[in-house]
């Protein structure tokens, strides 16, 4: 069987993918410039799953690197993971995040449409319904926007797949819209490794778990919602690389453009989270109220019924494994 390429295949998402597509027969070549990850993560797939998927350190915005890569294989499709992904630095560097994230993905739609390469599955994220105030999300919702320079890299790169399986018939170009994704892989060898002082709900409990910080902040305890914390669709990171190769089993036998949400449906508030964190692995998380987060939104979470029924996929993991599978990720990198 012909080969699949992950771009940003060392990262935290594309490494879970990387596992999945290899335990279940594919032949995987990632490509990463390592700009947020580690070579050692190839080791690691190889650990779990018995088999070295090949490695190439370099920027898929590098077309002619890319060119010598695409020539020493036989790709039959595409997962399309690399980019930027902090909301607030886009905020800050909305050129760099213009540049990286739509460069990298019309330059590998340019090579794809060169080398006859028909399925891709691209990491969108429900970023793209933030300006909604309508949830669950669905995917026939209309657009409104995003409201950070991040979401409207993710919002244009699925206009430009729109646009280029209109003119490519033979493509088929999946996007997956991510919900929250946390968690991690059961054998404790892969997971998130944030730089400095997480942004994200999940890692930054872990650390305070950790004792590497003190308590978490929650952001806001006065949002429209049942304990006045913000809700999310929290999803097991290992079930959202399931959905990849759900989206790539579709894409093989399908051409045009779609969009999948991946969520579980459900929707979790922060004190949830921390209350189901400590009761799972009995520890205690010291948190303080703080005051509400720039651009943060009360409740997000997706309709799944579209990937329920079309991709034949469901999350299947809970809440208690996601912050299970978090804390032991964490205890191995800290060696706790
Ligand atoms: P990550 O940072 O762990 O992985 C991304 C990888 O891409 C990194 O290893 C990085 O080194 C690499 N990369 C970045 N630019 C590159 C380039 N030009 N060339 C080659 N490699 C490059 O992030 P992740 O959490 O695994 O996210 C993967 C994708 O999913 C991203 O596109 C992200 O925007 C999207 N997404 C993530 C979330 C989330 O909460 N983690 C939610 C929605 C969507
Ligand atoms: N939160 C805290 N304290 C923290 C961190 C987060 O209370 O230290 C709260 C937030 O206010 C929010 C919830 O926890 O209510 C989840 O926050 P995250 O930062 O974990 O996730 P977001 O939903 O804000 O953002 C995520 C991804 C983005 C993506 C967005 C869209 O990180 O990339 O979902 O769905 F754009």
């Amino acid at each position: 069987m012909s080969e699949i390429l992950l771009t940003g295949g060392t990262g935290y998402i594309g490494s879970h993918a990387a596992v999945e597509l290899l335990e279940a027969g594919r032949d995987v070549v990632i490509v990463d410039n390592l700009y947020n990850s580690e070579a050692a993560v190839i080791d690691r797939i190889e650990k779990i799953t018995g088999k070295r998927p090949s490695f190439y350190e370099l920027d898929v915005t590098d077309k002619a690197a890319m060119e010598s890569m695409l020539a020493e294989h036989d790709f039959s499709g595409v997962m399309h993971f690399a980019g930027y992904k902090a909301v607030g630095e886009s905020v800050e560097k909305p050129l760099e995040y213009y540049r990286n994230n739509i460069d990298s993905a019309v330059t590998l739609l340019e090579l794809m449409a060169e080398h006859g390469i028909k399925s891709m599955i691209f990491s969108s994220s429900a970023t793209v319904y933030s300006k909604s105030d309508k949830v669950p999300y669905v995917e026939t919702d209309p657009d409104t926007g995003c409201t950070n320079p991040y979401g409207w890299t993710k919002y244009m790169i699925e206009q430009i797949m729109k646009d280029a399986a209109a003119a490519h018939p033979e493509m088929s170009l999946v996007a997956l819209r991510y919900f929250n994704p946390i968690g991690a892989h059961q054998s404790g060898l892969i997971g998130e490794k944030p730089n400095g002082i997480p942004n994200n709900l999940m890692p930054y409990i872990t650390q305070v778990a950790a004792g590497i910080r003190p308590k978490l902040n929650v952001f806001g305890n006065d949002y429209p919602t049942p304990d006045g914390t913000g809700v999310r669709d929290y999803i097991h990171v290992v079930d959202l690389a399931k959905g990849h190769l759900k989206a790539l089993d579709y894409s093989e036998q399908n051409t045009g453009f779609e969009v999948f949400n991946l969520g579980t449906g459900n929707g979790v508030s922060v004190l949830d989270l921390v209350k189901a964190f400590e009761r799972v692995n009995d520890i205690k998380i010291p948190y303080e109220i703080a005051p509400r987060r720039a651009g943060d939104i009360a409740t997000c979470y997706a309709d799944a019924h579209k990937a329920n029924q079309i991709l034949d996929w469901h999350a299947e993991l809970t809440i208690d494994d996601m912050c299970r599978d978090a804390w032991r990720w964490e205890k191995q990198q800290r060696g706790l």
